[in-house]
């Protein structure tokens, strides 16, 4: 099985001889190279729909690998028993999604040593989250596929030192190691930014409200955070 750059980052902030469940794994792609790349003994594979629970049932079975990866459908964290897993992967889901899988297990979520999420947007909302429930973000990841960017970001308890706002955006690590594509990173942020503002710019009642006002104030953090690199 060979990943793409995404999957293969996410991949490598998996530890050698943990036992991960990759929550939403669609057609077990990740569970399957570790198992095979001999980094995990075994993985709990999980997804919510019939159709991605299917094509990772078959996914496994065409690689003979039953025994060693657990196909389970269920919604989130449902489908893990306590100390059953000591990684949970959560990748290819908006960031809300991701706080919600881990709030409505809590009794899974404590056992865990490691959080490793990439979320496909709202990642400061999964910062913020991380920071105000004792995780700390200990790795981050920035990679280019497809001519999209991704941020990975990888947990485990603690409590991390408190950072400007503008860094759960950004991501504390990325900022604090300069990753070389940093950059690119808060260029697409700004503009994001700069695409909401606007499109609030054709109603009198938005441009006057807080939320305005708010994003107005984020875009100069970033624009800031820019002319220092
Ligand atoms: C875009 S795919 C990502 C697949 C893979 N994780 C990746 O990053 O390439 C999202 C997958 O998450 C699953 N999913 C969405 N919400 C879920 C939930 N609450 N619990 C489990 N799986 C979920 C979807 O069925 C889908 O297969």
């Amino acid at each position: 099985m060979k990943l793409g750059q995404r999957l293969k980052a996410i991949a490598d902030m998996v530890p050698s001889g943990s036992t991960p469940a990759d929550i939403g794994t669609d057609h077990a792609y990740l569970p399957i190279y570790l198992v095979q790349q001999n980094i995990v003994p075994c993985a709990i594979a999980g997804d919510v729909h019939q159709g991605p629970y299917l094509s990772a049932q078959n996914a496994v079975a065409s690689v003979h690998l039953e025994h060693h990866i657990f196909v389970r459908l269920g919604n989130g964290l449902e489908v893990v028993k306590p100390g059953e897993a000591d990684v949970v992967v959560i990748a290819g889901m908006g960031g809300a999604t991701i706080i919600d899988i881990l709030r409505s297990c809590p009794e899974v979520t404590r056992t865990l040593k490691r959080l490793i999420l990439q979320p496909m947007i709202a990642a400061s909302l999964v910062r913020n989250w991380l920071h105000t429930h004792s995780w700390q973000i200990v790795e981050e990841q920035l990679v280019e596929e497809d001519g999209k960017l991704y941020q990975i970001i990888a947990a485990e308890p603690g409590e991390s030192p408190a950072f400007e706002t503008v860094l759960n955006e950004i991501g504390p690590l990325l900022w604090q190691t300069k990753h070389p594509l940093l950059q690119l990173h808060i260029n697409e942020l700004i503009k994001h930014l700069r695409g909401v503002l606007s499109a609030m710019q054709g109603s009198p009642d938005a441009v006057h409200s807080d939320k305005y006002r708010e994003y107005a104030s984020r875009l100069k953090e970033l624009e800031d955070k820019l002319l220092c690199l």
